[in-house]
Order: structure tokens, then sequence, then C-alpha cells
């Protein structure tokens, strides 16, 4: 067997070194090893956007971008979305395995008893503009939560696995009070006879009915929808939720910051932004023209292309299956002959498949949220609130890793070299400088 080692020769110094390799990776810190004399800090690498950085190992979630695999413990995503529902998925993200019978009957009664938020929470949610985006007033419930709980930041196992369940829990809650608050609609409190998804679609939607019935087709749909969402890795909101955690802030605070993360549109916030494109196009003979424009640079193509997927999104395929049992059940939904178009001209279209730009899950998701009565304002809420698992997954695993310390990258400073400070009377009348 060859050494599992990279060997580095410096040539401003001649110096030969040798870096040990480990599961396809140097250790960064080993490269300040390589200094140029005694005051030379050692060698950085240099990695905006962490484009070849792993900030930590981790057992969660695999994802093979080339060839378009993504599993969560072991499991293929199909397989999961198919055959598992969110809790039992949520279960396996957080402990590792897949429940047993009774374990998974304990784990619902659990997270079911505690989907209720203190009366003081709605009160604040109350103080939004009534136009307020639900994504800002989630982020900041989410925070709020941080403190209604004096135990929060116990770092005893019991005491995390109960943050753990209240976050699961109390999301659809603090996510549907947020819609109902923007629609100018009154609260509808949970209806803890109803799976996960069902009680979700009953606080949303939820009217004069003494009971809310959900409708089975789009329960289920939303419950795969919720499996495919749960967790993938260290993307942007997750490494956002780790880096946060990392100071040791509680939980709600940290998953807080994942939920800003997921709002912008280059991430969660695409599904909202696709839809808003699909009906800016408005018709299929639109869409040859609306390509010219991306490929002339005039914006993106939204719910395409994927930092780690350089192949068909695993998910963005089921969400397409998906799409028809809902479509089944509900009026068939105009943009999707747009949809259908974009993509058919998009994977035959050079520009495209030459930068490996493929649908993601925020392609079709959109079309079926809309197409099951959601606005688009709520649709990256309906992202975040199972992607919650996933944070709090990757953040348990972050506290139990003896190799992670608070984050704190480092910089590769290019301003201005020591000077004195000069006096504001000899500084003359330059431009104002604002950035
Ligand atoms: N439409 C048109 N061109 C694109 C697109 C797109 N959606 N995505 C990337 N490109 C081009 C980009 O202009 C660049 O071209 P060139 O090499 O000529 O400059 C090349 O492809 C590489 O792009 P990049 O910005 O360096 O790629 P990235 O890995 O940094 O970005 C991405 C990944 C997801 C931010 C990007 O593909 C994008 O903006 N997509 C649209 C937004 C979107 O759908 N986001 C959801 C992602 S999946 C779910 C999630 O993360 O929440």
């Amino acid at each position: 067997m060859p050494p599992e080692t990279l060997t580095v020769i410096d040539n401003r110094t001649g110096q030969r070194y040798e870096l040990p390799v480990e599961r396809g990776a140097i250790r960064a810190t080993d490269l300040r090893r390589i200094r140029t004399g005694p005051d030379d800090f050692g060698l950085l690498s240099y990695d905006p956007a962490f484009m070849n950085t792993a900030s930590c190992r981790s057992a969660i979630t695999f994802i093979d971008g080339d060839a378009g695999i993504l599993r969560y413990r072991g499991y293929p995503i199909e397989q999961l979305a198919e055959h598992s529902t969110y809790l039992e998925t949520a279960y396996l993200l957080i402990q590792g395995e897949l429940p047993t019978a009774p374990g998974l009957e304990s784990w619902r009664r659990e997270i079911t008893h505690h989907t209720w938020i203190h009366e003081n929470l709605k009160k604040f949610l109350d103080g939004f503009h009534h136009d307020a985006h639900p994504m800002g007033m989630l982020v900041s419930a989410v925070a709020a939560l941080s403190t209604f709980y004096p135990d929060k930041s116990d770092a005893a196992a019991a005491a995390r696995h109960l943050q753990v369940v209240r976050l699961i829990a109390k999301m659809p809650t603090l996510a549907a009070f947020a819609y109902r608050h923007s629609l100018g609609m009154p609260y509808a409190y949970p209806d803890n006879d109803l799976s996960y998804a069902g009680n979700l679609l009953n606080m949303l939607f939820k009217a004069t009915e003494v009971k809310y019935r959900p409708n089975p087709v789009l329960e289920r749909a939303l419950d795969a929808l919720f499996v495919l969402h749960a967790d993938h890795e260290q993307n942007c909101s997750t490494t956002a939720v780790r880096s946060v955690a990392s100071s040791r802030v509680d939980p709600y605070c940290a998953v807080a910051a994942g939920v800003a993360a997921l709002y912008g549109p280059l991430h969660g916030g695409a599904n909202e932004a696709v839809l808003e494109m699909l009906q800016a196009i408005g018709s299929v003979s639109a869409v040859p023209e609306f390509i010219r424009q991306v490929k002339a640079g005039q914006g993106r193509l939204m719910g395409f292309g994927h930092r780690v997927y350089k192949n068909y999104d695993p998910r963005a395929r089921f969400i397409k299956q998906l799409a028809e049992d809902v479509f089944a059940v509900t009026r068939p939904s105009p943009l999707l002959p747009v949809a259908l178009e974009l993509e058919r001209i998009a994977l035959e279209d050079e520009y495209f498949v030459s930068r490996k730009l493929y649908p993601n899950v925020d392609f079709y998701s959109g079309i079926i949220y809309q197409a099951m009565g959601f606005t688009p304002d709520i649709f990256t809420v309906l992202f975040a609130i199972p992607r919650t698992v996933g944070w709090l997954a990757q953040w348990q695993e972050m506290l139990t890793d003896s190799e992670q310390k608070i984050a704190r990258p480092r910089q590769v400073y290019t301003g201005a070299p020591c000077r004195d400070f000069v006096p504001m009377a000899e500084r003359g009348v330059g431009e104002l400088v604002t950035a």
C-alpha cells in the first residue's frame, strides 16, 4: 500500500513536507508547518465559500453530487420518501437508526405533546405588521423561543433531547401562526389527534369547521416533501447553525440563524423565486425568450443548478412524480406546462448542459405548494419546518464531536499597511467613502 500522505515541496524555501491524508483530506492546520522563516505565521488555505473545505466529519447525510445520490444515515432518499414518514425519518436523523414500532410511537407522542406555544409568543407574533413576510416572522419567533426556556443551554443529553423535541414540535405551529397573521386570519391551534403534516394543514387552512379533516393525498404529499427536505449535509443554513451554535448559544438562537440563511433566494428562498419566475414568464411561447435572457446574463433560471449536484437532484426527480399525485386531487397548475418546457429546453441547451445545471429540489416544489392552496410567501417556511430536524441532528453531532471548537475562519488581509492616524484638519476634502 502506498503511504497515505501528500508530499509538498515549498519552492520558496526548497523544504519538503509530508502531510498525512485521512479519508481523502489533509488537515488545513498541517499547512501551518510550511513556513518561510520563524516570523512566518505558516501557510493558509484560501477557500471563499468553502468550495473545497470540509468543516466537519459527519455520519448523518451522504451526497454524491456527480451521481445524483442522497442518503440519510445510509438509507437512499427515494426509499425513505416512498416508505417512511417525516417523523420516522426525523427519528432516524436524530438517533442514527430507524425506530422500532414502540420507539416510533413514543417519539410521535413526545413530539405531539409539545406542539403548543406559550400565549405570550402568540402576542409577540401579533406585533408584526399586517403584511410581514412569514419567513421574517419565523426567524424572530424561533429566536424568541429561547426566552421561554431557562433550561435552553443545559448541555446534559436529556436537556438537549428536550430542546430537539420542542423545536421539531413547535416549528409547524410558529410557521402556521406566521402564515395566518400574514393573511389577517385568526390563529388555529394545534390538533393533536392529527398527524404531523395533517396538523400543519389544520393550522394553516382550518376555517369554520369544528374538526378539520386533511385531504389524505395532500397530507401524504406534504409529509413526503418533508422527508425530502429534512437534511442536506453542510449547506448554507446548516453551516450557519453549526457556526452560531459553536459559540455554545442555545439551539433556538442557532436554529433561528439557520432559518435566516434559508430565507435567501439562492438557498431555500428559491422555491418562492421559481414561482415568481414562472408567473413572470406566463406562457410556453415566452420560454425561449426567457432562456435567451438568462444566457445573456440577465438573471438566473431559478430552481436550476446546485453547488454539489452536477446531475439531476434526486429530490427533484421524486417531487416531479409527487406532483402527479397532487394534481390528481387539485386543479392542474397552469404553470406546469411552462415549467416542463423550461426544463426540456434547458436540458438540451449547451449553456446549461456544459455548466451541469439541472433542476433542483425547488424547481417543482413551488408548483405543488401552489396547487395545494399555499401562497408563495409560505413556500420557504414549508422548507424550514422539516429542515429543522437536519439542523438539530447536525447541532447534536457538533456538540459531541471532540474536534469541534468555536468556528473562527482565517482571512487573507488585503487592507492598508500600518499607518499613523491623521487629525481631521489635515485630511482635506476628499469624497465620502461609503464601502
Ligand atoms: N441559471 C443560470 N446560470 C446559472 C445558474 C442558474 N440557475 N446557476 C449557475 N449558473 C451559471 C453561473 O452563471 C456560472 O456561469 P459562468 O461559469 O459562465 O460564470 C456557472 O453556472 C456556475 O455558477 P456558480 O454561481 O459559480 O455556481 P454555485 O455553485 O456557486 O451556485 C447555486 C449554486 C444554487 C447558488 C446556483 O446554481 C443558483 O443561483 N441557482 C439558482 C437558485 C436556486 O435554485 N437555488 C436553490 C438551490 S437547491 C436548494 C437549496 O440549497 O436550498
